[in-house]
This record gives C-alpha cells, sequence and structure tokens, in this order.
C-alpha cells in the first residue's frame, strides 16, 4: 500500500508532483494553519508528515504522534520541533539548508542599507506630507564602506553575508561561532573573535547562528551596552535570539545606531510595537526565504527527503542522522 504523506499548508506544488511520481499517497491540508490537536488527528492517520516551521512538534506532539516514518520541515530551522523527542522515537527528521542561503542573505544585505540610510522611516515622512525642502542637517545615515561587519553565527548564511559585504563595501569580516569555520577565514579572509570583540569591534552586527538554549537572548542589555554607539544590529535568524524590549531600549537610548529585522520576538509582531514607529528601525515580516527560487528549491528538499528516506533509508539532509544509522 502506498505510504501517506501530510503537507500541512499549501506550498510550492514541485512537493506534491515528486511525492505523487513517486508513488505516495498525498495529503495537502488546504484549510486556515492547523493548532496542535488538529494537526496531532491528521497526522495519526499517516506515515510520513511535511511540516511547517509554525507546526508545534513538541513532546506531546511525539507521544502522540510516535507512530511517524518520517518527518520533513520545510525550512531549514526547526526550533519548532523537539528532535530531542523525534529521536527518542527513533524519527528522523529532514530540513532544506542551502537553498535559501541567497535569499536571506539579501535580506539581510537589504536590511543592513536600509537601516544605514533609515529608508523605511523616511518613507513613511514623505507617506505623511512632511517631505518641504532639501534638509542640510536632517536624515543623515552613516556610511558602510570600509566599516566592520560582525557575524554571529558563520555558516553558510553568515558566508553569504560575508561575501556580499566584503565584494560591495570591502568591509572587515570579524566573527564569533561556537566552533571555527576554517573555510570562511580561508576564502573571504574573515577573523574569528570572542563575543565580547564582537560586540564591541562590529560596526554592523549580523545575526545567523540557530535558535538554541545557548543563544536564546544572548543579544539582551548587557550585549547592547558592550556595542559602539554608531553600530547597526541586523538579525534575520530567529526572534528569540535578542530580547526585544532591550533592544528597543537600547535604540531609544542610542546605546546603539540602528536594527533590522527579518524575525522578530513574537511572530507576528503586534502593529503597535515601538520598533514600527522608531526612525532608526526597519522590521520586515520574516520574508528571508520568500523568494520563488527559494521556496521552489525548499519544497523540492523537502520532497526528496522524504523520497530518498523510503528508498534507501538515508536523507539527503537529516537533522538526527543517528537515527538513521539504527
Ligand atoms: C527557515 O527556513 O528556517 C526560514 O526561517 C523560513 O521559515
Amino acid at each position: 500500500m502506498a505510504k501517506k504523506v501530510l503537507i500541512t499548508r499549501i506550498i510550492p506544488s514541485v512537493a506534491q508532483e515528486l511525492l505523487t511520481k513517486a508513488g505516495f499517497d498525498v495529503i495537502v491540508w488546504e484549510g486556515s494553519p492547523m493548532n496542535q490537536s488538529q494537526l496531532i488527528e491528521n497526522a495519526k492517520s499517516v506515515d510520513a508528515l511535511l511540516s511547517l516551521g509554525s507546526n508545534k512538534l513538541d513532546k506531546h506532539f511525539f507521544n502522540e504522534c510516535s507512530h511517524l516514518e518520517v518527518i520533513a520541515q520545510f525550512a531549514v530551522g526547526f526550533d519548532n520541533i523537539d528532535v530531542k523527542e523525534a529521536t527518542n522515537k527513533g524519527i528522523p527528521v529532514g530540513n532544506t539548508p542551502y537553498v535559501l542561503n541567497d535569499a536571506t542573505a539579501d535580506v539581510a544585505f537589504g536590511l543592513m542599507i536600509a537601516v544605514s540610510r533609515k529608508m523605511f522611516y523616511l518613507h513613511k515622512t514623505i507617506e505623511r506630507g512632511e517631505w518641504k525642502q532639501f534638509e542640510p542637517l536632517k536624515n543623515l545615515g552613516i556610511e558602510l564602506t570600509g566599516k566592520t561587519l560582525g557575524v554571529f553565527g558563520m555558516g553558510r548564511i553568515g558566508m553569504v553575508m560575508a561575501q556580499r559585504c566584503r565584494g560591495a563595501y570591502n568591509m572587515n569580516i570579524i566573527y564569533h561561532n561556537r566552533t571555527r569555520n576554517e573555510e570562511a577565514e580561508r576564502k573571504l579572509g574573515c577573523t574569528y573573535v570572542t563575543f565580547d570583540e564582537l560586540l564591541q569591534q562590529s560596526d554592523v552586527l549580523s545575526v545567523h547562528s540557530v535558535m538554541s538554549e545557548e543563544t536564546q537572548g544572548v543579544f539582551n542589555k548587557s550585549a547592547f551596552n558592550k556595542m559602539k554607539p554608531s553600530s547597526i544590529f541586523i538579525n534575520t535568524s530567529r526572534g528569540k535570539v535578542h530580547n526585544e524590549d532591550d533592544l528597543i531600549e537600547a535604540l531609544k537610548s542610542g546605546v546603539i545606531w540602528g536594527a533590522g529585522l527579518d524575525v522578530t520576538n513574537p511572530e507576528p509582531m503586534d502593529a503597535n510595537n515601538p520598533l514600527l514607529t522608531m526612525p532608526n528601525a526597519a522590521v520586515l515580516p520574516h520574508i528571508g526565504s520568500a523568494t520563488v527560487e527559494a521556496r521552489n528549491g525548499m519544497a523540492r528538499l523537502a520532497a526528496e527527503n522524504i523520497i530518498e528516506f523510503y528508498k534507501s533509508g538515508t536523507m539527503p539532509h537529516c537533522i538526527n542522522p543517528g537515527v538513521l544509522k539504527k
């Protein structure tokens, strides 16, 4: 009998096409996003799940759905999944790296420029009818050429951001990681620094790390206080890596110069959040991977993770590969 796969939202059709062609019975949830009990109820009757970052796959989910044979997440991030519990239940979990590196780095790069020239805010001043005459001393931004980019989490996306900043602005690149990234050092001339040095030396500090117990809330009051008053903070990874109240305070009091966020805490952001009206902030609604190319690539990789698992017992991109070896 054909294996059943549940896709929890409508995603690019390539996923369904590939799975159907490979002989799977594919169910696409077309309604509004499922809450956890709906998800559990629907997942009970399938063998495999193609999940999204908005699905909560926690201990309770895995206790209820331990029958699942494989999970393929339509995202590179997986902080919505209790991977330890999945592993305890022997369920391999796949993700979709590489295909969204360019798209996400573009958003970080774009936010950096937008903040450095207050673009989002100044656009709003025109809408409010406030553009009256040339202003020699108002609306001044800061230039990026020759400045120092600090990357927190020098992985695949961080490296693309570093490459763009080096090429466009000849920026000096420093980074902080759990482990050194020799490829970034060799190919891009990046320099490894301690976390405190990263805070103290960066003109632009761009976050590209995963969200984990180790990284949750690391950009807090004490971290912002160590940054330059002329510095820009960019986060395109996960909102929980920064403390949003501390960030707002740092921006209001001039502890740092500006901030650009594609990820917020919580998501979605409240429409009354002060960051949306501050001259030195630019916020986007988590669109890092939102290009036709990236989303098609993510759908393809998620489907391939499931297909390959059933074909050979391996997965092109598995987060808990130890499960596969058993
Ligand atoms: C990811 O893939 O993790 C992006 O944040 C898109 O959700």
